[in-house]
């Protein structure tokens, strides 16, 4: 239940005025159980959309059923503080999602962070504002870094980073199947702070 009891934004948090107003209309807040039917529905409208940058999905994937499935699943990575994540919310209909994955402590301090945003809602800052809110959101959790990694023709998911103060530091061969295929991903990362990495370890 830790996606639940974890605190919603009160407002939007991010350090400029065009984070704000990218956000200011909708509710950004942890997924829970009971987005299960908002989900599917917001992942079959954007299928196409989604398609070229996404793992394959089964006919599943697009039901209540099957949304609930994964919700229960990043739930309990939730509850092991192993994921962060997020819905950014118009009413009940899904507008966009962030998670920050692969959530690793110890001399690390990172995560590896994903978000989509619905093709109705493209174009207006949206993910740029979610990048801010994810590096708000690091800082709460103490992490030092933030990854991200995109698919090389992705031009606009690397604008988004780089315009969020990532920079792109290599590149890995054929290390994701997306879209039926092993993919070549271009690797970003946002160092966060310098401070020291919590206590020392025994
Ligand atoms: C990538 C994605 C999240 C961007 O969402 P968004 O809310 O439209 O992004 P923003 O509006 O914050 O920023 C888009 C930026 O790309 C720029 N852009 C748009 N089309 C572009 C193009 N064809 N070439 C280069 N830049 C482009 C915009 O001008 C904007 O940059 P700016 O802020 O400097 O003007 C969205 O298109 C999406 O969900 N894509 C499918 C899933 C995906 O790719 N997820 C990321 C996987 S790494």
């Amino acid at each position: 239940m830790a996606a639940d009891r974890q605190d919603g934004p009160a407002g939007v948090p991010g350090r400029g005025r065009q984070t704000s107003t990218a956000l200011a209309a909708f509710e950004l807040r942890p997924v829970r159980v009971s987005d299960a039917a908002a989900l599917a529905s917001a992942y079959r409208r954007n299928e196409e959309h989604l398609r070229r940058w996404e793992p394959l999905r089964s006919e599943l994937f697009f039901t209540a059923v099957g949304q609930l499935d994964e919700i229960e699943r990043q739930r309990d990575a939730v509850d092991r503080g192993l994921v962060d994540a997020w819905l950014l919310l118009d009413g009940h209909d899904v507008v966009a999602r962030l998670n920050l994955n692969n959530i690793v402590r110890g001399v690390l301090q990172s995560a590896s962070i994903g978000y989509w945003v619905d093709q109705e809602h493209t174009g207006r800052g949206i993910a740029g504002a979610l990048v801010e809110f994810a590096a708000h959101r690091a800082g709460v959790m103490g992490l030092h870094r933030l990854e991200a990694g995109t698919l090389v023709d992705n031009v606009v998911s690397q604008r988004v980073l780089e315009r969020a103060g990532f920079e792109r530091y290599g590149l890995a061969p054929r290390m994701l199947f997306i879209a039926g295929r092993w993919q070549d991903q271009v690797l970003f990362q946002r160092i966060l702070h310098d401070d020291p990495a919590g206590p020392a370890v025994p």
